[in-house]
């Protein structure tokens, strides 16, 4: 079975490698490297290869034999798509559909990532998949349309191709967002700061699970899935279980919110993915940041 990994050198890129490996596939990574690491491919028995999703050396690949599998996880996060929309733009739906496109010819499964940013502000929590779909960002807007591609292409070409909405993954090699950047900070005894009062609700999902989750959905035809804990947890009470976790006091800063903070809250069902799969996110809160806390203090984080 062989499998190719977009934004493989990422962080739930390089977890997901790891677990395909695992299963017995061969494995190939493609990154270019925007916010991956190489080092977070340290190890493992695959080919990488440094470019973008859909540049030619990756058709090639395709000339050289068939894909079972493509784990479409490369894209600009939120962040980026708020100062370069054209850079989401193309990362997020013109490579999209090259990818579709290469998995069409293929014959490939795909599992293509998309966010719980597509719901916007929800009115209904937990927030299931036929929940309304809300775009207030870039990047909200252009996982919509990788979503529709996934949809069109699934309708034109009978194509088998699994959406799933991530929900704030966070774990060990991650070194972008809320979760590490508060680790890093409560460690090394620094001020950690909060965009607005700390009253937003999210639903953080720890990598593991979300790994599992996605490797579960494999072997299941179409659909769109949450891919969440289903728990909410503010972010003052996420500094706190931080703090706790290190051992530490807490030490908080509010600073002015910014564009990208406009969701007050979100939290996932779950039942669609418990349903199909058989699985539920098994790692609360507390237990995934002490397992990341660790990873932070241990030499593997060196390279971040
Ligand atoms: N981590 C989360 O909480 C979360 C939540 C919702 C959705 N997602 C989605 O899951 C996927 C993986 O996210 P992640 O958290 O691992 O982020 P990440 O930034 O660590 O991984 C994305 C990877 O894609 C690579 N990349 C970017 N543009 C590329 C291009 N044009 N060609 C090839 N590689 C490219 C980056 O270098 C990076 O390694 C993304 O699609 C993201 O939108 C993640």
């Amino acid at each position: 079975m062989r499998a190719l990994v977009t934004g493989g050198a990422g962080f739930i890129g390089s977890h997901v490698c790891e677990a395909l490996i695992r299963l017995g596939y061969e494995v190939i990574a493609v990154d270019d490297l925007t916010t991956g690491k190489p080092a977070n491919l340290n190890g493992l028995s695959m080919q990488f290869i440094i470019t973008s999703s859909t540049a030619p050396k990756v058709r090639d690949l395709f000339t050289r034999g068939r894909f079972d599998l493509i784990v479409h996880l490369a894209a600009r996060n939120i962040i980026s798509s708020s100062t370069d929309p054209y850079g989401d733009f193309h990362t997020n739906v013109t490579e999209t559909f090259g990818i579709l496109d290469l998995a069409r010819k293929s014959g490939a499964k795909v599992i293509c990532a998309s966010s719980c940013s597509v719901y916007g502000q929800a009115d209904e929590f937990p927030t299931s998949e036929s929940a309304p779909m809300r775009p207030v960002s870039y990047y909200a807007a252009s996982k919509i349309c990788g979503e529709t591609y996934c949809e069109v292409f699934r309708q034109l070409h009978e194509m088998n191709i699994t959406v799933v909405r991530y929900s704030n993954v966070y774990g060990p090699r991650q070194h972008i967002g809320v979760v590490p950047s508060m680790i890093r900070k409560t460690i090394s005894k620094e001020q950690i700061e909060i965009n607005g009062d700390g009253s937003h609700v999210r639903d953080y999902t720890y990598i593991d699970d979300a790994v599992e989750a996605t490797m579960r959905l494999i072997n299941v035809s179409n659909g769109v899935y949450n891919i969440a804990s289903g728990v909410g947890t503010t972010t003052l009470e996420l500094a706190n279980t931080v703090s706790k976790v290190c051992e530490a006091p807490l030490n908080v800063q509010h600073v002015n919110e910014r564009s990208i903070d406009n969701i007050s809250h979100r939290v996932l069902s779950c039942t669609a993915l418990e349903k199909t799969t058989n699985f539920k996110c098994q790692t609360n809160l507390s237990e995934g940041l002490t397992r990341t806390v660790e990873w932070w203090r241990s030499e593997n984080s060196l390279a971040y």
